[in-house]
């Protein structure tokens, strides 16, 4: 059996991913390619457990290297327990962040660098990268106004706390922002940007256009 796709949704807190991890997976579903769906931190009930470590706002004092481990920890457990059975029986896996998003907030937001997180990746997750990666990047305002006004919602419908990484300053959010346009220039085979301040329909056009090229290179249509 050929192995399946892998393709990860990145961007800052507010860029939108998760409405459009939403309108892809039913875009697959329509080409009856049933997507396997998860996001990181999460994704595993021990994921579920360190994300609500990480983002509780009460986890104070978190030196950055913790967090990154912590980020690993979640990732290696979401590999063994979804990422990699599912891609070895042929499905294609959506993730909401994976490496990318350590590089850019614990390697630009938290400044430890890039180096540490790709040798970090390397020792975690072997040669697991994704097949393809799709980086939102409306501007910064937007990104910080719309994930402040989430999480009031959230907070308020829920009572659950996620605003840890939320309450950083903006310095933090310019630095992951930048570190994000690093990535993408790197690796331009592997990462499409979809930049600027386009409507739900409009990045969701652009993000379709980029899976059916890449199922169509990876021989997954029919
Ligand atoms: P989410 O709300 O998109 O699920 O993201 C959770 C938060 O965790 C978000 O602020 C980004 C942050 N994060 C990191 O700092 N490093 C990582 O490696 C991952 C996966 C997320």
């Amino acid at each position: 059996m050929p192995r399946g796709l892998f393709i990860t949704l990145e961007g800052l807190d507010g860029s939108g991913k998760t409405t459009q991890i939403k309108r892809l997976a039913a875009w697959l579903q329509r080409r009856s390619l049933d997507p396997i769906v998860t996001r990181q931190p999460g994704g595993t009930a021990t994921g579920d457990r360190i994300r609500a470590l990480l983002l509780d706002s009460r986890s104070t004092g978190l030196a950055p290297m913790t967090e990154m481990a912590l980020m690993f920890a979640d990732r290696a457990q979401a590999i063994a327990e979804i990422i990699e059975p599912a891609l070895v029986a042929g499905r294609l896996v959506l993730c909401d962040r994976f490496t990318d998003s350590t590089e850019a907030y614990q390697g630009g937001g938290r400044e430890l660098g890039s180096q540490l997180i790709l040798d970090m990746h390397r020792l975690i997750c072997g040669d697991l990268q994704p097949d393809l990666t799709l980086l939102l990047l409306p501007s910064l305002s937007i990104c910080l106004e719309r994930a402040r006004r989430r999480n009031v919602r959230v907070a308020a419908q829920t009572g659950k706390d996620e605003n840890r990484f939320e309450q950083e300053e903006e310095a933090f959010y310019q630095r992951v922002w930048r570190k994000y346009r690093e990535i993408a220039a790197r690796e331009p085979q592997r990462v499409v940007l979809i930049e600027g301040n386009l409507t739900i329909d409009e990045v969701h056009e652009q993000i379709a256009e980029a899976v059916a090229e890449r199922l169509i290179t990876a021989g997954h249509t029919h």
